[in-house]
């Protein structure tokens, strides 16, 4: 049987803190050679491309269903406008709740150390993402889609009262999903000039901000005390829960003249669409997995969301 002294606890306490301030190191000087300004990075004044898709069409909800085959080439297009808008929107809600996280993460850290300063780094890129969605969303002449006033207010109390893990768990799974269907964006040359340079920004600067949130998370699941992991365990499966209902606004149906609840059915029953979410978040299901996330009544939220086989 082994024992651990204090003096290997602190040891290893010190060589996590180290680590913190490594990753951090790195980050800071990754974002010093590529950071953008999408204001002047992206020729926001080029006219739409007629034909060209707003989001590749596999990665749209309703792709491959009976009512996908029922609509024309245009009804398709339009409908990854509107598709391209909720997500945008989606990621806006996102982003204001992980600054305020990020805020509260290093309220009582040392203000001088890189982990701060990246922190403080990562909400500036994400001030200048929520405006660039924004523009993108004005620029396509697209409607914001707010998510449910309910999944707003809750959402109210996790950015207010979750605690470090929690936070960093919501955090990538806001971050690895849209990432991964923005990796297949950016190089499509399908999809409209516009929206392959707001994706390829953003993949960019999000790896950044995802290998963070890893890092720090995968601390806090080795340091957090027993009751506060099994708290993060529940609130990041019922964070799946929310997110996968979120994902698409179901006003995006209505507005492009279709059935709505007929368009939400084919959705839940497509094959085609369960397949390309949970693709989406294997990288982050398995990561979950393996540092602990993934157990109990967390996991089979996760299960429900329909992200997790
Ligand atoms: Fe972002
Ligand atoms: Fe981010």
């Amino acid at each position: 049987m082994t024992t651990v002294t204090d003096s290997e606890v602190l040891r290893d306490a010190l060589g996590l803190l180290r680590d913190r301030e490594e990753v951090a190191e790195r980050l800071l000087a990754s974002s010093a050679k590529h950071s953008f300004d999408p204001d002047k990075e992206l020729d926001w004044d080029a006219p739409l491309e007629d034909g060209k898709w707003f989001w590749p069409p596999e990665l749209l909800s309703l792709y491959d269903t009976p009512m996908w085959r029922g609509m024309s080439e245009d009804q398709r297009i339009e409908l990854s406008r509107h598709e391209a808008a909720s997500l945008g929107s989606l990621g806006i809600w996102f982003e204001i709740i992980l600054m305020q996280l990020l805020v509260r993460h290093v309220y009582d850290k040392p203000v001088t150390s890189n982990h701060v300063r990246y922190a403080l780094t990562e909400i500036a890129d994400e001030c200048r993402h929520s405006m660039m969605f924004a523009r993108v969303i004005q620029k396509c002449g697209s409607p914001t889609y707010p998510v449910p006033r309910l999944y707003h207010n809750l959402a109210r109390v996790l950015k207010t009262v979750s605690t470090t893990p929690g936070s960093f768990a919501a955090t990538l799974l806001g971050e690895e999903i849209l990432d991964w269907m923005q990796r297949l964006t950016f190089p499509d040359d399908r999809v409209q000039t516009l929206m392959r340079g707001v994706t390829r920004i953003h993949v960019v600067e999000e790896a950044r901000h995802v290998r963070y949130a890893r890092e720090e998370l995968r601390r806090q699941m080795v340091t957090a005390p027993a009751w506060e992991r099994e708290l993060t365990r529940v609130s990041c499966g019922e964070a799946a829960r929310v997110f996968s209902t979120c994902f698409v606004n179901p006003k995006v149906y209505e507005n492009v003249g279709l059935d709505r609840r007929e368009a939400v059915a084919q959705v839940k029953a497509s094959g085609h669409r369960r397949e390309v979410m949970q693709n989406g978040a294997r990288r982050l299901t398995d990561f979950l997995d393996d540092i602990g996330v993934l157990r109990g009544v967390g996991r089979r939220l996760w299960q429900s969301s329909g992200l997790l086989a």
